[in-house]
């Protein structure tokens, strides 16, 4: 198949393996819009595998009862191979490659600076960072003029900074500050680059955040709960729906916006900021 423009949009969103996650809910909304995705996840190895590609054909499953087509992608950000086999497959799959979702992340850097190691410093960087950076080089041969987006997905960390983060503020402001140059670099050549930048999200890394807040806090999982919202004006967490909404609004349809970083994040604060 040929790409057309009249052909149906397709996209490759990594990290859509989660049933509550920002990437499955991003696949699902895109599907709704009639466009093609690589549904695509870290699959580890050994016992583990068998769980994340359920979620994974769960995710596939759900865009196609939405609407679209799907295939599904074994997809480690941090394994070059794995990268380009992807992009491959998603575009002898499809017919080409329009939109590229850089949402995989990894929270485990989120630590006291003090008490992270090389090993989670190296380990956000590869995950939050170079896997954004290599899926961009790899898909950038496809993308077309026009039609070519990637959004990205910072977060309030990338935006300001609060006591305890760690490398994952450090990587998040990486994200934001790849985003700004591609979308200067890409521009000229119609392709648009834009981030979401969301807060307090009920995922399973949102809900992890909650658990770790309740322990350094010597807190109730209720009680952590009462005072994160408290600091949220809107006065409750977001859902990945509302983060997926944005996403797809930036990949689509938002075709002046480029080099723009949207907080998701129901006007919390973004901590310590220039
Ligand atoms: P999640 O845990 O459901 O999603 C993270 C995904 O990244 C998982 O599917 C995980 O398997 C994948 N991943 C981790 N390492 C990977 C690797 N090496 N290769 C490929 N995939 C890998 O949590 P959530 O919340 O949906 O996270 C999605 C994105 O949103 C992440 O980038 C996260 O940093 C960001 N975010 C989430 C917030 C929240 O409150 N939930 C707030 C701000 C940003």
């Amino acid at each position: 198949m040929s790409p057309t423009s009249n052909a149906p949009r397709t996209a490759l969103v990594t990290g859509a393996g989660q049933a509550r996650g920002i990437g499955a809910a991003t696949a699902v909304h895109l599907g709704r819009s009639g466009v093609c995705v690589a549904v695509t996840d870290l699959v580890p190895p050994g016992d583990r595998a068998g769980k994340v590609l359920d979620g994974l054909e769960d995710t596939a499953r759900r865009v196609r009862d939405a609407g679209g087509q799907a295939v599904v992608v074994p997809l480690d950000v941090t394994d070059l191979a794995q990268i380009e086999a992807a992009i491959d497959t998603t575009v002898s799959t499809f017919g080409g490659l329009d939109v590229l979702v850089n949402n995989a992340g990894t929270g485990l850097g989120v630590s006291p600076f003090a008490e992270l190691s090389d090993e989670l410093w190296q380990l956000s960087w590869s995950v939050n960072v170079m896997g954004a950076v290599r899926l961009s080089r790899a898909a950038l041969p496809h993308l077309r003029a026009g039609r070519g987006a990637i959004v990205n997905v910072a977060s309030t960390a990338g935006l300001g900074a609060e006591a305890g983060y760690g490398a994952y503020t450090v990587t998040k402001h990486a994200v934001v500050g790849l985003t700004r140059l591609l979308a200067a670099e890409l521009g000229p050549q119609g392709i648009r680059v834009n981030a979401v930048a969301p807060g307090m999200i009920y995922t399973d890394l949102g809900a992890a955040e909650l658990e770790l807040m309740a322990a350094r806090n010597e807190m109730s999982l209720e009680e952590a709960t009462t005072a994160m919202v408290g600091g949220i004006p809107v006065g409750r967490m977001g859902t990945a729906d509302e983060v997926a909404e944005a996403i797809c609004w930036l990949a689509g349809p938002a075709t002046y916006v480029s080099g723009a970083v949207v907080p998701v994040h129901g006007a919390a604060s973004s901590g310590l900021t220039t």
